[in-house]
């Protein structure tokens, strides 16, 4: 999140009067470095009383990210929180871990023994999808240059519903983004849509295991092979034409190859070079850690790769950040050895069947109709019908007064007109705790039928008169959730275009 330096006198000067310990006599400045230093007790006693407003983690269902973790897990992050992944040669075992977690994942994703993969750790899938997408910018180069074609003008193609961070990529590396549009009834790509937009220029076509929106997975074998298709009738390779596909498996990268290991959406595909997972998503680890890979080495140019032997020793680097955490890495290991294939699959088990008992049992409820039940991501949405006289933003916030985080948000462009609210289940979401949300869940529709909320009352009119209301609020006004300011960091999956922002709350990521 962006955080913004404000006038000095534009908020209470102090975080906290006299509390915290018998012996603290002093209030603490806000937004200024303080002069003096203070006691740890009491230091700790005001971050930890100021944190108590947060949400509860454990009911924190907006997010897809990991809020459990075994104590055995705690104890080895705690023991390397202060290790420097970047330090190679002074710990080589960090190293030997990661090597040894790209090397599981790289096979897990379908990889034979004759394809040379490489992959490093990121810091979540935002970073690890960067990478990516500039290794397919410049192997289309690359090959544009080798071919004496120009090779300023590339595009990516994606689905309408990307999360944030390929927007960010498009923008921040200068890369065209073609947006296959949703509709009404089509919340992911549309195969032959993704096509039309496909042309030499094109660096890849993304496909999304597990939607942000709704967790549903994208037909990815049907991309693979209609680009085949597309390729091979402009003369592939050879003419330019060799476009390749890269899977964001943030979520579903640590779902798919456990529930649904027949299904093909991996480096089994032909056109398939490179995945991103988010480690601290399904993956089960703390945030943040994420993964890329490559299929095979040269799918990533080299000349992305800095040797770096400043640190002692010399070693590849490709990574946007240099300093990073080793404990997560370190926490990624534990979890495979730990759970091993058993134990991921039967944890993601768990969490499906809890997922499409929730969907069963919400599909029953007047009303109400579910969206995505669980087929793919262990992901609930449902959505309201027009004629109640409530919305799912009131649902959400009626549910927050229980202590649920289950955030409510408009789909992505050409299908916001459809409203829904997201429940992800979690390791952590027991089946008697769905049990209770479901309860809450009834109790809150019950409410809010019986006492409807009043319309949301427009702002007045700029120099209107006190009491009056501007009657023509715009649209963006009107659809954006009352409760929750313009950007407000609960979310990733919309894009951060003005026009977006301003239109609707955002998905969780
Ligand atoms: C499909 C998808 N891609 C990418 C991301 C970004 O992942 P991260 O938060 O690990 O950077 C998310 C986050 O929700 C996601 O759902």
């Amino acid at each position: 999140m962006l955080s913004r330096k404000i006038p000095i006198d534009a908020a209470p000067p102090h975080v906290a009067p006299t509390y915290a310990s018998r012996g603290m006599t002093h209030s603490v400045l806000r937004n200024v470095l303080p002069e003096e230093s203070m006691d740890p007790h009491s230091a700790y006693q005001l971050i930890h009383d100021e944190l108590a407003l947060d949400a509860n983690p454990a009911l924190n269902l907006a997010t897809f990210v990991t809020t459990y973790m075994d104590d055995e897990a705690d104890r080895l992050m705690i023991e390397t929180f202060n290790k420097n992944a970047i330090d190679w040669d002074e710990y080589p075992q960090t190293v030997a871990l990661q090597d040894r977690c790209v090397n599981m994942l790289s096979r897990l994703f379908g990889a034979s023994e004759h394809q040379d993969g490489v992959g490093t750790a990121t810091v979540g899938s935002s970073e690890a999808i960067h990478l990516a997408g500039l290794a397919m910018k410049f192997r289309w180069r690359n090959a544009r240059t080798a071919a004496g074609l120009p090779c300023d003008r590339p595009n990516i193609v994606m689905g309408g519903n990307v999360q944030v961070c390929w927007e960010k990529f498009a923008r921040y590396f200068d890369v065209e983004p073609r947006y296959v549009p949703l509709t009404p009834t089509r919340f992911i790509i549309g195969v032959d849509e993704a096509m039309a937009l496909v042309d030499e220029n094109t660096i890849g076509v993304v496909g999304i295991l597990g939607s942000t929106y709704t967790g549903e997975y994208e037909p990815i074998a049907e991309l693979d092979t209609a680009l085949t298709t597309l390729c091979d009738a402009h003369g592939g390779a050879d003419a330019g034409w060799d476009v390749p596909v890269h899977v964001d498996a943030a979520s579903g990268g640590f779902v798919a190859p456990f529930l649904t290991p027949e299904l093909l959406w991996d480096f089994r595909l032909r056109r398939v070079r490179s995945i991103n997972v988010s480690g601290h998503k399904y993956g089960l680890v703390y945030p943040g850690v994420g993964w890329v890979i490559w299929r095979e080495s040269a799918d990533l140019p080299q000349e992305l790769i800095f040797e770096v032997d400043y640190l002692g020793g010399s070693h590849a680097n490709f990574g946007l950040n240099f300093s990073r955490g080793a404990s997560q890495i370190v926490a990624q290991y534990y979890n495979f050895i730990r759970l091993g294939r058993q134990g991921y699959s039967e944890i993601m088990k768990s969490l499906a069947e809890t997922a499409r008992w929730l969907a069963t049992e919400v599909g029953r409820l007047s009303g109400v109709t579910v969206v995505a039940g669980g087929t793919d991501l262990p992901v609930v949405c449902l959505r309201l019908s027009e004629d109640m006289p409530f919305s799912v933003f009131d649902l959400s916030d009626r549910l927050r007064l229980r202590g649920w985080v289950v955030p409510a948000y408009g789909m992505a462009a050409d299908a916001e007109s459809v409203s829904v609210l997201r429940i992800v289940v979690r390791e952590g979401l027991s089946r008697d705790m769905a049990d209770c949300l479901l309860a809450d869940l009834v109790a809150a529709l019950a409410h809010l039928r019986a006492s409807p909320p009043e319309p949301a009352a427009a702002a007045p009119a700029a120099g209107a008169p006190a009491g009056a209301r501007a009657g023509a609020a715009t649209a963006p006004e009107l659809t954006r959730h009352p409760s929750v300011p313009v950007g407000a960091c609960i979310g990733g999956a919309g894009r951060v275009t003005s026009k977006k922002v301003e239109k609707k709350t955002k998905a969780v990521c």
